[in-house]
């Protein structure tokens, strides 16, 4: 049987290499759609959580959300790369960070093409989702198919399409986000946009998969930069002594020609301060700078610096140092309501503060501990939040909005609050112990 045939019957077995933020979701969207599916990771304990039934991504939802994909009888999970010839779809969903420098690191990329190389066989289909510049799957991944002497287009198909998860997002999920697909070559895209029609609800197809890389980048840009924008105007505005959320909200009447972006303590995230230097790196290679994206990206990266200085600031308005204060940090997660810590500035923010001889802790309902990444290893816990624990600090430095937070409480019980997140804006009562920042 052909493999659109078996696209068609939905018998095709769908691969998923990397059960991360996207992978694991991506997977279950398959599998809902009725396609067995084998899931594949390097890190043995989420594949040994999925075969126990157990749920590692808590946004997603309970057990259940993996109890029933495993009741369903079509789902397998792996570390044996070697049964990447079992599929007939295979989806790559494998990290793409920055390196030292902010250069592309695309060994996850490499090393996928490499394992799925080795098994690649005549009717596959190859697609990769992870944020990258474009024509990476041209020419990163399709050498490592074409040196085993198969054709593409013709013996296996080759496509590209962008994730757009956005994990802890109420109105959507995987299957209600459209999908933009562009193949190597025009049947591998037909194929590849077949496909994803069994499990997303809106597939668009493009003509080709650099078109779809660009267009993620362009995504990811965009927001780069419009929050650049406001966290530079937060910047202006406070020193006039005017309320930038206010503006904000002002500026958001407009019924049209405006989107709003709201400034906070820097950029956090596995792809808008990842992915745009991607490009950057790329564009270098026909003789161009990317401006916009490195001016964003000076803007973005000064504001964990921007926060620590005005809770200098604010502590010697009180007549203290920063040496010695007690500083609470609310907030691990780069975004409210979920656990990813990737890129938050609040490591930064902790890391600085530490360094002037603050005595930091912090607090993140999603994140009862840290653990080792790839730039930090702070080896904190968080703390039990309790009116008295907060009356038991110098200074509050709210670096997250989580849904979870009772902001008149905090607020009520802090000596000195920095707000990064505008979450006092609208609270009533007296608000002389908050800062902006
Ligand atoms: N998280 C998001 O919301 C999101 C949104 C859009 C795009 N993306 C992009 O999707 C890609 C994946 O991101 P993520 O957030 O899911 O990352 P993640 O870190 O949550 O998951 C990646 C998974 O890949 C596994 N892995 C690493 N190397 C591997 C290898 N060689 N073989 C098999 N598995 C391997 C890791 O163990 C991990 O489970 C990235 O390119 C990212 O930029 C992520």
């Amino acid at each position: 049987m052909d493999l659109k045939t078996k696209i068609a019957n939905n018998t095709a077995v769908v691969g998923v290499i990397g059960l991360g933020y996207v992978g694991l979701p991506l997977m279950r969207a398959f599998n809902a759609a009725g396609f067995p599916v084998i899931g594949f990771d390097v890190d043995r304990r989420k594949i040994d959580a999925l075969h126990k039934g157990q749920n590692y991504l808590k946004h997603l939802g309970g057990d259940d959300y993996i109890r029933q994909m495993v009741a369903s009888g079509k789902f397998d999970a792996t570390v044996d790369f070697g049964r990447l010839g079992e599929c007939d779809a295979v989806i790559s969903c494998v990290p793409t960070p920055l390196g030292a420098h902010l250069e592309p690191d695309l060994s996850y990329v490499e090393q996928t093409a490499i394992d799925v190389a080795k098994t690649l066989r005549k009717g596959q289909l190859v697609v990769l989702e992870s944020s990258t510049y474009p024509r990476t799957t041209r020419e990163v991944m399709m050498p490592k198919f074409e040196a085993k002497g198969l054709k593409c287009g013709e013996d296996y198909y080759l496509a590209y399409s962008p994730e757009r998860e956005d994990p802890g997002r109420k109105d959507h999920n995987t299957q209600t986000i459209p999908k933009l697909v562009g193949g190597i070559d025009p049947v591998s895209g037909e194929l590849a946009t077949a496909l994803y029609r069994k499990a997303i609800k809106q597939v668009i197809p493009v003509s080709s998969a650099e078109v779809a890389e660009a267009a993620k980048i362009l995504e990811n840009t965009y927001r780069a930069v419009n929050i650049a924008l406001v966290n530079e105007l937060k910047v202006v505005l406070q020193a006039m002594g005017i309320d930038v959320w206010e503006v904000i909200a002002a500026a958001a009447t407009k019924p049209f020609g405006f989107q709003a972006f709201y400034p906070g303590p820097g950029l956090g995230g596995h792809c808008i301060p990842i992915d745009p230097y991607y490009l950057t790196w790329k564009a270098r290679e026909v003789g161009h700078a990317t401006r916009f994206i490195e001016l964003a990206g000076e803007v973005n990266r000064s504001m964990p610096r921007y926060v620590v200085d005005r809770t200098v600031l604010a502590l010697n308005d009180r007549s203290k140092a920063v040496r010695g204060s007690r500083i609470l940090v609310l907030g691990l997660a780069y975004k409210p309501d979920v656990d990813d810590v990737r890129e938050s500035p609040s490591f930064e923010i902790i890391e600085h503060l530490e360094q002037l001889g603050a005595d930091v802790d912090y607090h993140d309902p999603h994140v009862p501990a840290t653990h080792k990444m790839r730039h930090h290893d702070l080896q904190m816990r968080s703390i039990e939040l309790t009116p008295e624990a907060l009356a038991g600090y110098d200074c509050v430095v709210v670096a997250t909005n989580h849904a979870a937070y009772d902001w008149p409480m905090v607020v009520k019980n802090a000596k000195l609050l920095v707000d990064t997140r505008g979450v006092t804006r609208n609270l009533a009562g007296d608000k002389a112990n908050v800062v902006q920042a």
